[in-house]
């Protein structure tokens, strides 16, 4: 029984295999043919936070590969009048046959994976956002045709997305480079964890200051929010701090010319990133968005199946 809560929970032999299941299953979607590989299997989406692609995408994957899915929102089950974690994972588990999670704190999915006696997908926490990775680096291996060796510039917070990438870039042998601000350095656990993976890939990682540093040369220039969903009470200082840590043209032209943009989404015009590049030519962002089911259709196989 396999849960999916850090993108190092992934073996690189596993990650490729999510990655070329998730390619058959978008070519199979494509030519309208059915799948039933989740034939019989209910998932249960258990949700703190909102969200549009991650919610959506697990809830039609299910469908897609003939199971079923149920959306349960934090603030209408008991938990919401404090009945513990542990408690619920354990009668949600005897339901269900996986359990796809977004949460505030990380300790809450560790909490539903060591209880619930089914696979537990992390759909974010705090810390990570794993799935996004994986649909992100089926995405690059689309456009790129390969993924080792590629330099991925992140621009802005090290957050949940950007621990997830440092993690997936470091598996895959890719040269992940971070231009924050001094302060929102990414994990320091998962840069040590990265750096590890690192050593047996032949990538590399990097958190730099100047968002120009990091873009150099970069074959990828990937951002997220300044603001992600928790850190609103610091929204003021955000909007001072990342000042500068956007993505628009400059930035692009310090990229290699052919480099792609990507954003996890939801954006912010004229914050992390400008109209005229979400919208241009070398913008990715919309397939990268479309992908997000494919992703979690084959992470889904990938853990139910086996289990
Ligand atoms: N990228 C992403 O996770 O989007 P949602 O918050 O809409 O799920
Ligand atoms: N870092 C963002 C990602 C949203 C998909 C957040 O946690 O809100």
């Amino acid at each position: 029984m396999r849960s999916f809560l850090s993108v190092a929970d992934a073996s690189k032999p596993e990650i490729d295999r999510v990655l070329t299941r998730a390619k058959t299953i978008k070519s199979t979607v494509k030519r309208g043919r059915s799948l039933t590989r989740l034939n019989g299997k209910i998932i249960g989406l258990l949700f703190e936070k909102p969200s549009t692609r991650t919610r959506t995408s697990f809830e039609v994957a299910s469908r897609r590969l003939g199971g079923e899915s149920i959306y349960l929102s934090a603030n209408e089950l008991q938990l919401s009048r404090g009945e513990p974690v542990k408690d619920t994972a354990r009668i949600l588990g005897g339901y269900l046959d996986g359990i796809v999670a977004r949460v505030f704190a990380h300790d809450t999915v560790a909490q539903l994976a060591n209880y619930a006696g089914v696979p537990v997908v992390n759909a974010l926490s705090d810390l990570e956002h794993p799935t996004q990775i994986i649909s992100d680096l089926f995405t690059i291996q689309e456009t790129k045709k390969t993924l080792k060796g590629l330099k991925l510039a992140y621009i802005g917070d090290g957050n949940n997305v950007c621990n997830s990438l440092l993690l997936g870039g470091a598996i895959e042998g890719m040269k992940i480079s971070v231009g924050c601000p001094e302060g929102y350095e990414p994990s320091q656990t998962i840069q040590r964890q990265a750096e590890d993976k690192c050593r047996s890939s032949g990538g590399s990682i990097e958190i730099v200051h100047n968002p120009s540093e990091a873009a150099l040369g970069a074959d990828i220039l990937y951002t997220d929010v300044w603001v992600s969903m928790g850190d609103e009470s610091s929204k003021e200082k955000r909007m001072h701090d990342f000042e500068g840590y956007q993505i628009n043209s400059d930035l692009l032209k310090v990229a290699k010319k052919d480099a792609s943009v990507m954003h996890c989404l939801p954006a912010h015009r004229g914050l992390e990133i400008t109209d005229d590049v979400i919208e241009g030519k070398q913008s990715i962002v919309w397939q990268q968005g479309e992908n997000k089911l494919y992703g979690a259709a084959a992470v889904l196989e990938w853990l139910l199946i086996q289990s």
